[in-house]
């Protein structure tokens, strides 16, 4: 049986190596990918999208744009890690599948109205889905699961030092979506930064000998130097692809069912996700939060996988 999923996105190289890493698996079926405002403003990740899918050999997955901004707050782009084009390091040609007609929004509601067990793989700003969510409520009760990259805790922030870049350009659109009251598995910095995209690990790519294991290794050539600068690390934390890759290999990760919450009141900790990781109060658990990940395992399947694509 293969899942049906919804990839919202903002691309980014760490969302390419997602979108490359579902791509690769036939466990999935990849019924749409929502570009949104994030990383780079939404002209360049819905352009972005689109060339990841060509570089995957995938010209036929529909994708759509949606959100050019957050639901209340100004954008807040990201062009210092990932680059003016938001996919610095190789050289992708300009995409000629076309951009699908239609708002992201718009797909998100027809998809969950006309599926059953569809889920939302959420890899960037959740502005997209929480639009959707108020839009048609009646599509909330539709959604196998939400699994998404964002927030944290014993790691803090990486975009202040409370929040996590996703949840911090969206923070409104954040609490909507954790409030809404289906399953929901959290991949925060606690866990995407035990995934080092390590010299090693970057060679691993690099030695399959094709044109998506250069491209890759050439993403996180480049998106890594941003945060080995900051933390001092071999390679920098590869965050995305976890998404993915807990729909195939939920026994690669360990998390618990707690509450979460996110500021949207106070500037100094807007983005904040106030998790209750020690059950300290009586909020209903609302997240699975994922705090332990077998990360030599993440990159063998991640290699493995990719090794499937041209
Ligand atoms: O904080 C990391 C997250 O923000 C990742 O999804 C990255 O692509 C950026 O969107
Ligand atoms: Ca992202």
């Amino acid at each position: 049986m293969t899942q049906k999923i919804i990839i919202d996105t903002d691309p980014g190289q760490d969302d390419a190596v997602a979108i490359l890493l579902a791509l690769a698996s036939p466990e999935l079926d990849v019924l749409g990918i929502t570009a949104v405002a994030g990383n780079v403003p939404l002209a360049l990740t819905e352009k972005n999208a689109r060339k990841i899918c060509e570089l995957a050999g995938r010209p036929d997955i529909p994708v759509y744009a949606g959100a050019a901004r957050p639901l209340m707050r100004e954008l807040v782009t990201a062009e210092y890690v990932h680059g003016k084009t938001g996919l610095d390091g190789p050289d992708l040609p300009e995409p000629t599948m076309p951009l699908q007609q239609g708002h992201a929004v718009d797909f998100i509601i027809d998809t969950l109205r006309s599926n059953d067990e569809v889920t939302l793989c959420a890899l960037g700003p959740l502005t997209n889905i929480a639009m959707a969510f108020v839009k048609a409520p009646d599509i909330v009760e539709r959604v196998r699961e939400i699994v998404a990259m964002g927030g944290g805790l014993f790691e803090g922030g990486n975009t202040t030092p409370v929040a996590e870049f996703n949840i911090y350009v969206d923070p409104h659109a954040a609490q909507t979506v954790f409030k809404c009251g289906r399953p929901i598995t959290l991949m925060p910095l606690d866990v995407t930064h035990q995934c080092l995209t390590t010299a090693k690990r970057v060679a691993a790519f690099r030695a399959l000998g094709t044109r998506t294991g250069e491209a890759t290794a050439s993403l996180l050539d480049f998106f890594e130097r941003f945060d080995e600068q900051k933390y001092g690390t071999d390679g920098g934390p590869l965050h995305d692809p976890n998404v993915i890759a807990w729909l195939l290999q939920p026994e690669l990760y360990e998390g618990r069912e707690i509450n979460l919450e996110v500021e949207t009141g106070s500037e100094l900790t807007m983005g904040m996700t106030v998790a209750d990781w020690w059950g300290v109060t009586d909020r209903p658990a609302n997240v699975n939060y994922v705090r332990e990940v077998d990360a030599d395992g993440f990159y063998a399947l991640l290699v493995e996988r990719l090794a499937k694509l041209p």
